[in-house]
């Protein structure tokens, strides 16, 4: 059934063009929903991935600055787009280009949903320089 495959030289996961990399958080970054995908991209179960925080999928090579810019992107402007790096769980990571949103219920709660597709391999490397020079420097 699954379209996802790793390359077994870099240990990077590949996805199909056309997916979606789906998930939601509450207020403090809590994840209440995935979807397929994400599940099986980023190795976990759906049951593994409620209720833990999204940094599950924290990859070591992303810098800080990369996460300080999402949440204030997100607090300010409501919303954040950028390239992330994922670690999945057993061996390997997966490139994202997500969108983050931040939305708002009706007594004032903030959630937040992250909407991801594959992106450019142009971008892959760009992003793969540019996230080690600001590691070397955090
Ligand atoms: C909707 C949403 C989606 C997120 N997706 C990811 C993600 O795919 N990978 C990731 O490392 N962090 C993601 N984050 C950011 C994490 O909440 C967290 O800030 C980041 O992993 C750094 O964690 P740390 O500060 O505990 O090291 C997401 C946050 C939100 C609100």
């Amino acid at each position: 059934m699954s379209n996802i495959y790793k390359d077994p030289k870099t240990d990077e996961w590949h996805y199909p063009d056309s997916a979606y990399i789906l998930s939601e958080t509450d207020a403090r970054g809590i994840i209440i929903y995935a979807n397929a995908l994400f599940c099986e991209i980023a190795g976990y179960s759906l049951d593994e991935l409620l209720g833990q925080p999204h940094s599950i999928v924290r990859h070591p090579d992303m810098p800080r600055a990369a996460f300080k810019g999402l949440w204030d992107d997100v607090e300010t402007n409501g919303f954040w787009t950028g390239f992330v790096v994922n670690r999945r769980k057993d061996t390997g990571y997966y490139w994202v280009y997500s969108t983050v949103l931040r939305r708002v219920d009706r007594e004032g709660k903030p959630s937040y949903l992250s909407i991801r597709t594959k992106p450019t391999r142009n971008s892959v490397e760009k992003y793969t320089k540019l996230y080690a020079e600001l590691k070397d420097a955090e």
